[in-house]
């Protein structure tokens, strides 16, 4: 069943996903050559404590999966999604995707964004670019009337246009009272799938997962970081958007307030 959320409750949605935009701000800014992934770990659940929020990920055990361990998902390079923190450095020509969701008075927010570590190849920060463009080409079909689909296609048109993948088993996904609700937001489109219409109310995280090689992926042994198959690049971008009846709302989206 898809939830749908009032004024009051996308307020709180609104707020927790402030609270996350702040955060990735100032990771993002952190991320820079020889800072450990553990201390922009740290830095994102202290930042987040301080504002009365709490880490969503840390402690939260998808299905069968083992509980995960830290607060923020830091993917470098050919890392997709859900890397865990550690005491590896960054390095100049590093990507990083910094992936974080926070819980306030009951309500989920969740955004990721890919960042450069100094000085990157022109490949990594055209991936950057494409995978950013295809979150916003998805948002803007984030609108009443139109379906899941319309969001899907225009995400996987824009990634496949510039010669890079999609990434097909992890989707984007309704958020709210839960970090994951329905409806799920895949990043490419085949008939035969669940295509709800799109409602007033709906709040979403539209989350592009782009390859520069194959589509393909592979999990580590420590059951999370999920990796591409070939070893090449991947970027990853998410935002956290409501459906108003005057257009979608990047609820993520750093205000200037
Ligand atoms: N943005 C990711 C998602 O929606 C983050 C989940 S990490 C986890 O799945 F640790 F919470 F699983
Ligand atoms: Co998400």
């Amino acid at each position: 069943m898809i939830l749908l959320k009032g004024p009051e409750e996308i307020a709180l949605i609104r707020r927790a996903a402030q609270i996350v935009a702040e955060v990735l701000a100032t990771v993002g800014d952190a991320a820079q050559p020889d800072v450990t992934t553990d201390e922009l770990d740290r830095m994102a659940e202290e930042l987040t404590r301080k504002r009365g929020a709490r880490p969503a990920f840390k402690g939260y055990r998808p299905g069968t999966q083992s509980a995960y361990p830290k607060s923020l998902c830091v993917a470098i390079n050919e890392q997709i999604v859900h890397g865990i923190p550690s005491g590896r450095k960054l390095k100049a020509g590093d990507i990083i995707g910094l992936d974080y969701g926070v819980i306030y008075r009951g309500y989920y927010a969740d955004a990721a964004k890919t960042v450069a570590v100094g000085q990157v190849s022109d490949v990594a920060s055209r991936l950057i670019a494409v995978a950013q463009k295809a979150l916003y080409a998805g948002i803007d079909q984030a609108r009443v009337g139109n379906r899941i689909s319309d969001i899907s296609l225009a995400v996987q048109r824009a990634v496949e246009k510039a010669g890079f993948s999609v990434v097909e088993e992890f989707a984007g996904h309704g958020i709210g009272r839960s970090l994951h609700e329905e409806p799920q937001i895949p990043n490419y489109f085949r008939s035969g799938m669940a295509n709800p219409r799109l409602q007033e109310g709906m709040v979403l995280a539209i989350e592009p997962m782009v390859n520069e090689g194959t589509a393909a992926l592979k999990i580590l042994r420590d059951g999370w970081t999920v990796v591409t198959a070939d070893g090449k690049l991947s970027a990853h971008f998410e935002h956290s958007v409501a459906i108003t009846a005057q257009g979608p709302e990047i609820l993520s989206q750093l205000s200037d307030a």
